[in-house]
C-alpha cells in the first residue's frame, strides 16, 4: 500500500487524542483510507504525559512540520488564530493538504485559506471544528445535499451545556462547574469564549455557510452567553415545561438569514431539551428530509480526535484523484457562494419568556397586560409567585406568543417605567423548533 505522511502540530488535549487513536486503531484506519497513514513528525512546544511520542520525530518548532518535505498532510491542532493562520498558510505554500480542528481559524480566515488551497490544488478539511465528535460538516455538506435547508439549531458548545446541566440537575455553582470543564479539557484556553458564546458563534457561522451557501463571515452575528442567566429562571422555565439551553440558531427567511447565539427556552418535549453534559446536538430542518438530529460528544480528547482522523482518512484517500472530484470546502464551488443579509436581532420573530418584580397590589397586572396588548403581543402564559414574608414585590413571569423582537423591546421599556415594577425586566428567547 502507498504511504501518506502526516505531521501533527499541537499535542494538547486533541493532539494527544489524535496521536493515540491513530496508533491504537491503525489497522482499521489504514484499511478505510486504503493507504498507510504514518505520523512522520509532531510539532509541539512541550510533551504531553497522556501521549508517548518516544518513537516519533518531535520538533519544538511547529513550523518545521509545515516545511518538512516528507509530509503530505499537516494537522493543525494548536488552536488560536494568529500562529495557526501562519502555520496553515505556510503548509499550503509548501504544498501540504491541511486538516484542522480550529473553528475560530475557519470562521475568521476560512475564505482566505480555502482560496489559497483551491489555487494550489490542495484540500483543507475541518470536520472537528464544529460539534467535536459529531460528523455534522459531512452531514450538512454531503448527506443533505439534496435539500434546501430552512433552519438549524444546535447546542454547539460542550462547556456551556455541561455548566447548564450541572447547575440545573445538581444546583452547582457556575464557577465550580467551569473549573471542572477546564480540568476535563472541554473549555477553550480563554473560557470566556465558551461562556460568552464566542466559540458557539464561530461554529454557527461555519454551519450557516454550509447550509445557505454563504461565504464565511462573522459580521452581524448576535451573540449572548450564559453568564447573566439566573438559577431562578432555570426553575421557572421548568415550571412552565421548558429547559434552558444555549443554542446557536440560523434560519433562512424572506428578509435574510438569522444568525444568533443565546440562551433559549425549548419545550421539554423537544429532543434537544434532553441533551445534557458535554454533549452537543444539532437539529436541521430541510425541505426534502424534514427535521434530522445529530447528537454526540461535542468536546474532549478522543471524540474530537475521531473527527480529525475522519478528515485525515478522507484526505489521504482522495488526494491522488482529480481536484474537480473533491467535495469543495463549503459544499459548492466558490462562484456559487452568495452573500446574504444577516438580520438584526430586533427584526427576528420569536416567543419570549420575561420576568420582573412587581408590587403585589390590585391593577398592576392589568397595566402590564395593557402594555403587551398595545404592543400587539399576545400572552401565552403568566405566573405570579407568592411574595416571601415581609416582601411587597412578587416575581411575575410571562410567556408570549411569537412577536417581533423590537415590539418586545418597546414593551419591556414601558414595563420598566411603571412605578409598580422594580428593577429591570429579564427576558429569554423561546424556540419551539417544531416547523
Ligand atoms: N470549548 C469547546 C466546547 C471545545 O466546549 O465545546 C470544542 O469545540
Amino acid at each position: 500500500m502507498r504511504s501518506v505522511n502526516i505531521g501533527i502540530c499541537g499535542l494538547g488535549t486533541v493532539g494527544a487524542g489524535v496521536y493515540n487513536v491513530l496508533n491504537r486503531n491503525s489497522k482499521q484506519i489504514n484499511s478505510r483510507a486504503n493507504c498507510d497513514i504514518v505520523i512522520s513528525q509532531v510539532g509541539a512546544r512541550r510533551d504531553n504525559p497522556n501521549c508517548d511520542t518516544a518513537d516519533t520525530d518531535v520538533s519544538r518548532d511547529i513550523f518545521d512540520v509545515a516545511r518538512n518535505p516528507d509530509i503530505d498532510i499537516v494537522v493543525e491542532l494548536i488552536g488560536g488564530t494568529d500562529v495557526a493562520f501562519e502555520l496553515v498558510m505556510l503548509a499550503l505554500e509548501n504544498g501540504k493538504h491541511v486538516v484542522t480542528a480550529n473553528k475560530a481559524l475557519i470562521a475568521m480566515h476560512g475564505m482566505e485559506i480555502f482560496a489559497a488551497a483551491e489555487s494550489r490544488g490542495l484540500i483543507v478539511a475541518y470536520e472537528a471544528a464544529v460539534a467535536g465528535g459529531i460528523p455534522i460538516i459531512k452531514a450538512l455538506r454531503e448527506g443533505l445535499a439534496a435539500n434546501r435547508i430552512n433552519w438549524l439549531a444546535g447546542i454547539i458548545n460542550g462547556t456551556t451545556n455541561f455548566i447548564l446541566s450541572e447547575m440545573d440537575s445538581k444546583g452547582r455553582e457556575f464557577a465550580d462547574v467551569l473549573t471542572e470543564a477546564q480540568e476535563k479539557g472541554y473549555a477553550e484556553a480563554d473560557p470566556t469564549f465558551d461562556v460568552e458564546g464566542i466559540d458557539a458563534a464561530h461554529k454557527l457561522v461555519i454551519m450557516a455557510s454550509l447550509a445557505f451557501a454563504m461565504p464565511l463571515n462573522l459580521d452581524g452575528i448576535f451573540t449572548d452567553g450564559i453568564t447573566k442567566l439566573e438559577p431562578q429562571d432555570v426553575g421557572y422555565a421548568r415550571e412552565l415545561g421548558y429547559a434552558i439551553k444555549h443554542l446557536g440558531i440560523t434560519r433562512q427567511t424572506e428578509n435574510g438569514v438569522e444568525l444568533r447565539v443565546h440562551p433559549t427556552l425549548v419545550p421539554e418535549s423537544c429532543l434537544i431539551a434532553g441533551v445534557n453534559d458535554v454533549s452537543n446536538a444539532v437539529m436541521v430542518n430541510a425541505d426534502a428530509v424534514g427535521t434530522t438530529l445529530y447528537y454526540g460528544p461535542g468536546a474532549g480528547s478522543e471524540p474530537t480526535a475521531s473527527s480529525v482522523i475522519a478528515d485525515i482518512v478522507d484526505v489521504a484517500r482522495t488526494m491522488g484523484s482529480a481536484a474537480d472530484s473533491w467535495v469543495p470546502a463549503l459544499g459548492c464551488n466558490s462562484a456559487s457562494l452568495q452573500q446574504q443579509t444577516i438580520m438584526a436581532i430586533e427584526d427576528i420573530d420569536t416567543s419570549f419568556y420575561i420576568r420582573f418584580a412587581a408590587l403585589d397590589k390590585p391593577g398592576v397586572l392589568s397595566d402590564i397586560t395593557k402594555i403587551m396588548a398595545d404592543a400587539g403581543i399576545s400572552i401565552e402564559a403568566i405566573i405570579q409567585r407568592e411574595q416571601p414574608a415581609g416582601e411587597d414585590y412578587v416575581n411575575v413571569i410571562i410567556l408570549t406568543n411569537v412577536t417581533r423582537e423590537k415590539l418586545l423591546d418597546a414593551a419591556v421599556e414601558n414595563i420598566e417605567q411603571l412605578e409598580t415594577v422594580r428593577g429591570n425586566v429579564s427576558f429569554i428567547r423561546v424556540e419551539h423548533l417544531d416547523q
